[in-house]
């Protein structure tokens, strides 16, 4: 799972333009599904169905975002800078100084039009990107190009650092879970969605036709452990965080109870998740048609949305496990 982490992370693919990773994640599931389908918002949709006829078969959608956040050009001026707004929660702290690629393949550095004030709060609209042009003529860069943090997968023995973590950790655990389950009693939708970092557009329709009754979102979610952060009980490397609440949306207490119990039964770490700020897809199914009975389970991580992203490998482990766990007995 660690290359297919690796490989998911280093793709450029912003919201609204998940191409490049659909390809690698179509690659993996086609042969580990009954039935793929790509809609028309791009959502790729993995379909297993359920190993024997049964009465009891849920028909149950997990879902994992492919988009990452990113910038998209506005301006280009006639020294060839070129000016930005941001493509989800891309943050005036985070963005400077990084080096950000271009779907085009065009690099850029993201430089400050006023230095002395380099400690106060830096509004992205006083920033450009410099992708070593002297004219606009020679800037290879048009208004609405779209662009994605560049930055390289690293190991620190079990913490891992990337950029778009969010979400291609839950990417990868999707995949995993798929690959690693031989059999279920469910019908099971695995969904990669698109546009969540500016919405959870994709997931929205994508429930719309698939019509589950059952929803799970597997996403990143902050954590409470680092020197300053704010009180939140999520920590890395203690396990899958089952939601309870976030600003978007309750998580159904049944779908709770069925990660707690399942998790409890195998012997699985997990941790309780009341998430403080930011919501998932989850929110977008549960409220899909006439509802969904929905829940999300989250994988811990540090820095979400900055260019160098921290998860434990344990936790994307124990995700696999425990999904694999609840869907390979009927539900409920
Ligand atoms: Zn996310
Ligand atoms: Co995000």
């Amino acid at each position: 799972m660690k290359q297919l982490l690796k490989t998911l992370t280093e793709i450029f693919a912003p919201s609204g333009y998940e191409d490049a990773v659909r390809e690698v994640i179509l690659k993996e599931v086609k042969p580990l599904a009954d039935e793929i389908r790509v809609d028309a918002l791009g959502n790729l949709i993995a379909r297993k169905k359920p190993t024997m006829e049964s009465k009891s078969a849920k028909r149950i959608m997990l879902a994992a975002h492919m988009d990452e956040i990113g910038v998209i050009a506005s301006h280009v001026d006639e020294k060839g800078f070129v000016r930005f707004t941001n493509v989800g929660g891309t943050f005036g702290r985070y963005t400077l100084g990084a080096r950000v690629r271009f779907l085009n393949g065009v690099t850029g550095v993201v430089g400050y039009d006023r230095l002395e004030q380099i400690d106060n709060w830096l509004p992205i609209n006083k920033m450009f990107i410099d992708v070593g042009a002297t004219s606009r003529d020679d800037c290879p860069v048009k208004v609405g190009d779209i662009a994605a943090f560049e930055r390289s997968f690293i190991e620190m023995d079990d913490r891992l650092v990337a950029k778009s973590l969010d979400d291609r950790a839950g990417v990868a655990v999707l995949i995993e879970t798929l690959r690693g389950l031989k059999s279920t009693p469910n019908d099971v939708y695995f969904v990669f969605t698109t546009q969540e970092e500016v919405g959870s557009r994709g997931a929205g329709s994508a429930a719309f036709g698939i019509e589950p009754e059952i929803g799970i979102a597997v996403d990143v979610t902050p954590t409470g452990d680092t020197p300053v952060s704010i009180k939140m009980a999520m920590e890395l490397g203690k396990g899958p965080c089952v939601k309870f609440r976030d600003v978007g949306m309750i998580a159904d207490p049944r779908v709770v109870d069925w990660m707690i119990q399942t998790a409890e039964k195998a012997k699985i770490p997990c941790q309780r998740e009341v998430l403080l700020v930011g919501s998932t897809d989850a929110r977008e199914i549960q409220i899909s048609r006439a509802g969904v009975m929905t829940g999300a389970l989250s994988i811990p991580a540090r820095y979400v949305h900055s260019a160098s992203e921290m998860v434990d490998f344990n936790d994307m482990k124990n995700t696999v496990k425990l999904l694999t766990a609840m869907l390979k007995n009927p539900v409920l």
